[in-house]
């Protein structure tokens, strides 16, 4: 076995998932250097074999064991590549923490990813889903995403372009098996319009009483208001966002808003967008228990772990909070997290 992987077989994988379920892998692999990786991915016992790479397992829910192989990448460092006065490049390695990253670029006086503090995951997950929150994506600082190429057998740069990036979608996401992510390239601007738009942020920031914020503000009342309306996955199992927000086109929006004034409707490029929360909620499911799966009392759309759900349990409820939805509202919700 070469030094620059461990590969273990049947191996657990509840600390590999934020939701904390049982599953187990079949083929374990925690590679240390990425030049490993074409090796790897040819020997006998993983070649032709399901592949899953995973980071931190913050947008993941196991519903069964993995037949396959499952890639832990350690890879960290983030670098400075290029600056000039008005910004900055920077490399970052797909196993650093995304929301170190966040708090290394404001101290080096860089903004743009403010208002993306505190997602869970590292930053290799972030391209696949278009991390996105409190009115900013990465696709808008994304610059380039290094990765190795399954399909040709090369390791290959991605312009944000070819990302094909929009609302929690991405290139990587519709090819989930073909890309393995090892560091993005960000460009971040030193100065920038600060996005205070999205609701509580304001709010917040005068209970902060900062009356003129920078970017260190806006990240820290982000920071704030995440930690009081999400559950810590660290003191309860759960993935954030279990639905995406659904899409709908503007007539639809506007038949469903007359017959329910109160649901929060945003505008999206190609149609508008309705709170998956508010629809979950006014199903009744807000803080709903069964066994130890269960919806949060916090925020509607977040599926939790109480301590022993199986994935199958967390899955099955979140197809009666579907079919629910589906049934009063004529909407059907899709999960966010990736269902194995
Ligand atoms: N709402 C309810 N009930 C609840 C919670 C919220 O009715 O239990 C309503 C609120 O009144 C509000 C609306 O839903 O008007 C939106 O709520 P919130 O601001 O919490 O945002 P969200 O649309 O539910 C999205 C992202 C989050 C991100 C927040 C903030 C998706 C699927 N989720 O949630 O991302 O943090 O906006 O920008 O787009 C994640 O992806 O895991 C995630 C947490």
């Amino acid at each position: 076995m070469s030094e620059a992987y461990r590969l273990v077989k049947n191996a657990p994988l509840d600390r590999h998932s934020t939701f904390h379920v049982p599953a187990r892998a079949a083929l374990l692999a925690e590679i240390n250097n990425l030049t490993a990786l074409p090796e790897l991915l040819t020997l006998d016992e993983t070649r032709d074999k399901p592949l899953l790479v995973l980071g931190d397992g913050s947008n993941v829910l196991f519903t069964q064991d993995f037949h396959g192989l499952v890639i832990l990448i350690a890879a960290h460092g983030m670098e400075i590549l290029e600056e000039d006065a008005a910004s900055t490049r920077v490399h970052a390695s797909a196993g650093d923490n995304w929301n170190e990253l966040v708090h290394w670029t404001l101290a080096r006086g860089l903004c743009g990813l403010e208002n993306l503090s505190l997602i869970p995951g590292r930053v290799g997950a972030a391209p696949i889903q278009n991390i996105g929150a409190y009115g900013v994506e990465l696709a808008e600082t994304l610059a380039t995403v290094e990765a190795y190429d399954r399909q040709i057998g090369e390791w290959v740069q991605l312009t944000r372009e070819a990302c094909d990036m929009s609302y929690r979608q991405s290139v990587f996401k519709r090819q989930p098996e073909r890309w393995i992510i090892t560091a993005v390239e960000l460009i971040l601007p030193r100065s920038a319009p600060l996005k205070l738009d999205y609701a509580g942020i304001r709010e917040e920031l005068t209970s902060m009483k900062v009356a003129r914020p920078n970017a260190m503000d806006v990240s820290n009342a982000v920071s704030r208001l995440r930690r009081r309306k999400l559950p810590d996955p660290a003191v309860i199992g759960n993935a954030g966002s279990f639905f995406k927000n659904p899409v709908v086109s503007r007539l639809d929006a506007e038949k469903l808003q007359t017959a329910h004034p109160e649901l929060p409707v945003f505008d999206a490029p190609d149609g508008k967008k309705l709170s998956a929360a508010w629809l979950i909620e006014a199903c009744g499911w807000r803080g709903f228990r069964e066994a130890d799966a269960g919806v949060s009392d916090r925020h509607a759309l977040v599926l939790v772990n109480h301590g022993k759900a199986s994935g199958a349990q967390i899955w099955s409820l979140a197809q009666r909070i579907r079919d629910s939805v589906q049934e009063k509202f004529g909407i059907r919700l899709e999960p966010e997290p990736r269902i194995l």
